[in-house]
């Protein structure tokens, strides 16, 4: 008899035991409670899917030949994106499409939810006519509901903790560029410096707001090269970046770096990593074999010279050596880029990451 309670005790003790390290794994997998993204077409995991009249879409072939499935999920890529690395990096699963989950009526949204949208910017001209998207305003909004839903659900004291350890994550601004440049419009309103001055000021407004609904731990990415990419280098008889492009990025860039620096005196208690992604791809672009690619100028699906005279859509071919090219589109890079990009902001040094990479963000 005595002998039996000791061997339930003894159980049970195990069972303390095996739930305490079962948790310490958890927490040791985990670094942060939730990832909550904010964006364009490289981080979309599929809002667009929702959007009835948009064009910004990638749910048909060729996207996401390489999930297993080999179905497409609205990412417009290969595969998985840098969102996805991002996740796997600090032990949670893709944060959701947050339009998908309005059609859930047990829809979760304690580990982070995805507002980014393919053709969004953080000015609101990148959403009107043509490309249906969601702009950085609108994406910020919607945070608001979900703020106020898991408020009600933890209280608020217990939200407000998960708010301020979470890891917020903005990769946004290409799309405001790429407009500046095709409108006659804009252009006519701003010098360039003034526009990238207007992108930077309207994304700290942005910033503030998220600030202000619990949020500490800030990624922000820097926009790429963005006269580099197939779409651009297409244009020019020798394939050559367009440096109007790239200047433009470079000085945005600067100005996003200035601005966080400004951000962080101003909001007691943030944190925040800011990757130069300019100055990384054009590492890439210079050395591709250092990084195992081979292809630097065309995309791997389309039509035409560089593979980026016809998008990445059902009747346009495909290479079979993703893994060796930069970009999979005419302006989206392959998941093998997104790992790459997603290792070097996660791990990398504070050439690329200032003032710290999104590892030490998190674990701050
Ligand atoms: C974008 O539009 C929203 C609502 O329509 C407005 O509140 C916001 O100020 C606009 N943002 C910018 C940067 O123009
Ligand atoms: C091609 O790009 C190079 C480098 O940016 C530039 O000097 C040249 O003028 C461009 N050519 C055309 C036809 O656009």
């Amino acid at each position: 008899m005595g002998l039996r309670v000791f061997g339930v005790k003894n159980n049970l003790f195990f069972v303390f035991l095996s739930l305490f390290s079962l948790s310490l794994e958890f927490s040791k997998a985990q670094m942060v409670p939730a990832v909550f993204v904010f964006g364009d077409s490289q981080v979309d995991v599929g809002n667009n899917n929702y959007l009835p009249v948009s064009v910004a879409k990638a749910d048909f072939p060729h996207n996401g030949i390489d999930f297993p499935t080999k179905k497409p999920t609205g990412r417009f890529c290969n595969g998985k994106n840098p969102a996805d690395f991002l996740a796997e990096k600090v032990g949670l699963p893709s944060s959701p499409p947050y339009l998908s989950l309005l059609e859930k009526k047990d829809a979760s949204y304690i580990n982070g939810v995805s507002f980014a949208s393919g053709g969004a910017g953080i000015l609101n001209s990148t959403d009107q006519v043509l490309r249906q998207a969601i702009p950085l305003t609108k994406q910020v909004e919607y945070y608001l509901a979900v703020h106020q839903i898991l408020v009600q659900q933890m209280g608020s004291s217990a939200a407000e903790k998960h708010f301020s350890k979470s890891l917020f994550a903005i990769i946004i601004g290409s799309n405001d560029l790429f407009d500046y440049f095709g409108s006659s419009d804009l252009r006519k309103k701003n010098t360039p410096q003034q526009f990238v001055d207007l992108m930077a000021n309207a994304l700290k407004q942005q910033l503030k707001r998220l600030y202000a609904f619990g949020a500490r731990k800030f990624f922000v990415a820097g926009i790429g090269a963005i006269g580099c990419i197939p779409a651009e280098r297409v244009k020019n008889k020798t394939h050559q970046c367009n440096e109007e492009g790239n200047f433009w990025s470079v000085k945005y860039n600067e100005g996003l770096k200035a601005m966080l620096k400004g951000l962080k005196s101003e909001l007691q208690g943030i944190s925040y990593s800011c990757f130069d992604t300019y100055s990384f791809i054009q590492g890439v672009i210079q050395n591709p074999s250092a990084y195992g690619f081979n292809e630097i100028k065309a995309a791997c699906c389309g039509l035409g010279d560089l593979r980026a005279k016809v998008p990445c859509v059902p009747v346009s071919t495909y290479c079979s050596n993703r893994k060796d090219h930069v970009f999979w589109d005419l302006y989206h890079p392959t998941e093998a880029t997104a790992r790459i990009v997603v290792d070097t902001l996660f791990d990398g040094p504070s050439q690329y990451c200032v003032p710290m990479n999104v590892r030490q963000l998190v674990s701050a």
